[in-house]
């Protein structure tokens, strides 16, 4: 088999660094790379977790053979990760289906000529892009509260060819582009790449609402603060590092949906749990947001943080929002856009039981 051909754009360690460094806070057992060439993914991972268990693939036999030779105790296996038969004969995946704990992942990216690949998944089949396809297939090796971390050409993010299967993602999993625009750290590559972060999907109940302000049945009062964003989105340039900046549009379907774009590094910076709503338009239920995650995000001057002390205030703030979200709803007005002020959003806090830290 001609290696030639396959991608070997190998990861510069401080992407690998940058990668790692977005998953600290879990606690893999089983961590996975099915495109492993020089292994140096797994290695920056070994360093965070030297008691977890390895598991990795290669189409290139050479790379797995010089991998065996310098990690004896690692599950690996020569494998064409898109063929199903050859991942069927690939002892070192038997009983790794629904097994890895992380997947940390950079795929080839070649699609000469607008080929597509057919990939099976939970919702169907349907066709992608080569990076797309390995991701989608790593998903089948990922355990149900598995998170999986891959380095994507930039590209797949706009095309038509992976509508579907971010589509598809979104309702998988929570995604997160978490780095962007990588152009010159490949050697000889010209893909400008992201980084994509799939961690697992937490679920907002649906609650009826109405007028009225709804008792809590919980008897304790929650604290937050208010963070008000200051960065005007008209003047973000294209930068490539940075803290991630939250725009209101970022709110979706109760997620903050971070999208790569970097701020300003200005003094607003919120760090996970915390609610985020939109301070101008019109707010939607949708948008009332949990951020989980403890990695610093810049707001846009059209968002609202409300920072609590624990995940469990949060998913009780974002409880009462909704339960009383016609309250907050009144709350926005303005002659144009609908907006709502920090005094104004005081007075929901305040009617639904929430004390203000930093009145
Ligand atoms: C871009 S390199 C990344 C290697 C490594 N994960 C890293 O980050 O440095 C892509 C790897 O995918 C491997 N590869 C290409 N096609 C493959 C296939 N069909 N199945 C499994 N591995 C494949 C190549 O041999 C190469 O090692």
């Amino acid at each position: 088999m001609r290696t030639d051909l396959f991608d070997k754009h190998y990861t510069p360690n401080i992407i690998a660094r940058k990668l790692i460094s977005s998953v600290r806070h879990l606690k893999p057992t089983l961590i996975a790379d099915l495109a492993v060439g020089k292994g140096d993914l797994l290695f920056e991972a070994e360093r965070l977790w030297p008691n977890a268990k390895f598991l990795a693939t290669d189409i290139d036999r050479v790379a797995i053979r010089r991998l065996r030779r310098m990690r004896k105790n690692w599950q690996l296996g020569c494998c064409d990760i898109r063929n199903p038969r050859s991942r069927a004969n690939c002892t070192a995946l038997r009983n790794a289906f629904g097994a890895a704990s992380l997947i940390l992942l950079n795929p080839p990216f070649s699609c000469r000529g607008g080929t597509r690949f057919p990939i099976e998944t939970s919702n169907g089949s349907f066709f992608s892009s080569t990076a797309m396809s390995f991701l989608l297939t790593a998903i089948k090796y990922l355990e149900n509260s598995g998170t999986i971390v891959a380095i994507m050409p930039n590209g797949c993010l706009y095309n038509q060819k992976d509508y579907q299967a971010w589509e598809y993602l979104r309702s998988k999993f929570t995604v997160s582009i978490i780095g962007k625009s990588y152009l010159k750290v490949f050697p000889n590559n010209a893909a400008n790449t992201i980084i994509v972060r799939l961690s697992p999907y937490r679920k907002m109940a649906k609650r009826r609402n109405n007028c009225f302000i709804k008792r809590s049945k919980v008897n304790n009062k929650i604290n937050v603060s208010i963070i008000r964003g200051c960065q005007p989105l008209y003047k973000v340039v294209n930068k490539t590092s940075g803290t991630i900046l939250v725009h209101s549009v970022d709110l979706q379907n109760h997620h903050v949906y971070l999208n790569g774009r970097f701020g300003f590094n200005t003094n607003r910076v919120v760090e996970g749990p915390a609610i985020l709503i939109p301070r101008v338009g019109k707010i939607k239920k949708e948008k009332i947001a949990i951020y989980y995650e403890n990695d610093s995000i810049e707001i846009s001057d059209c968002v609202i943080a409300l920072k609590t002390s624990t995940i469990v205030n949060a998913k009780y703030l974002h409880k009462r929002l909704i339960e009383n979200f016609n309250i907050l709803n009144s709350h926005y007005v303005g002659t144009g856009a609908p907006f709502i002020t920090i005094s104004r959003l005081k007075k929901v806090l305040k009617a639904i039981g929430v004390l203000i830290e930093n009145e």
